[in-house]
């Protein structure tokens, strides 16, 4: 079994994709690629169709036409061989509540076959900053930390394409930040992400191609600087540069905002806590 491709090759490859349930057509004809190594999101309105390609990819779902490939495997004639090439962090947490976090992350490496499934279970707790409640129900865990438990899960076993399956629906806009740190550093690592997102400000911060998915078609798909280049450039405005909710919540809350995240420059939260009186 090849495992090693051309970088030419894109990690996923989807032409004339087409899907209906029973009369309604979903996808009517749905083209785009995801280079190997980066990340990739599909933004839509809810019932957009977002994640009945995201199944059509993982397998779980037979298309009505058109082809699609994963990491070089048709998905129709090679599913074995794509479920073996990616993980699917689904759009409802996969955890299982009755067992600790850390047992949830065994359960998985030791489905999956990994070599020392105690040593890799504690480093994703470490890596995830949930060791502190690795031995506690996940009952017991947040929104957030749910979350970053099921993507810690899908790490196992190192599949060189993930697809998330809006991962930050529900989260506060902290959790938030830990998520899309997170998902940098899989693709800094040189996995594909193709994650689906109703959120725009999270496709604008992580992905390198966005594609908007409309009434079952790709409408646009391009870098974000591509699709701003849609519209004419705005008329220059001088206007008083107030913080954002999210700057707010933030400084009062002592998390770090997006562009911290990403390492640019900024006030302190004292200095923006000030600012607020
Ligand atoms: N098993 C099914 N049977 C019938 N219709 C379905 C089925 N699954 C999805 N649909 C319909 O297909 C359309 C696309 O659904 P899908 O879940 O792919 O959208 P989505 O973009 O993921 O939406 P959301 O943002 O709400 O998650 C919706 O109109 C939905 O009602
Ligand atoms: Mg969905």
């Amino acid at each position: 079994m090849p495992t090693t491709h051309p970088p030419a090759e894109p990690a996923i490859h989807v032409a004339g994709l087409e899907k209906s349930y029973k009369e309604v057509e979903v996808l009517r004809g749905v083209d785009f690629d995801v280079a190997r190594g980066s990340i990739f999101a599909l933004l839509g309105s809810n019932g957009a169709g977002k994640t009945t390609v995201v199944n059509i990819l993982s397998t779980l779902l037979a298309a009505d036409a058109g082809a699609a490939a994963v990491n070089g495997w048709d998905v129709a004639a090679h599913a074995a061989e794509v479920r073996a090439s990616i993980s699917l962090t689904g759009q409802f947490a996969a955890v299982d509540e009755v067992l600790t976090g850390r047992e949830n992350l065994l359960l998985v490496a030791r489905l999956r076959h990994v070599e020392g499934p105690g040593s890799v279970a504690d480093a994703l707790l470490e890596r995830f900053a949930l060791a502190e409640a690795g031995a506690r129900k996940v009952s017991t865990y947040s929104g957030g930390m749910r979350r970053r438990l099921d993507i810690a899960m899908s790490l196992i076993g190192d599949p060189p394409v993930i697809f998330l399956d809006e991962p930050t629906t529900g989260l506060d806009p902290e959790a938030r930040l830990e998520v899309w740190q997170a998902v940098r550093e899989l693709a800094s690592n040189g996995t594909t992400v193709l994650l689906t997102t109703q959120y725009l400000d999270e496709a604008e911060q992580l992905a390198d191609r966005i594609a908007i998915l409309h009434h079952g078609r790709i409408l646009v798909d391009g870098t974000l600087a591509e699709l701003k280049q849609l519209l004419p450039p705005a008329q220059v405005e001088y206007v008083e540069k107030q913080p954002t909710l999210e700057d707010v919540f933030l400084a009062l809350v002592g998390g770090q905002t997006a562009e911290e995240h990403q390492g640019k420059p900024v006030g302190n939260a004292h200095d923006q806590t000030k600012e607020l009186r």
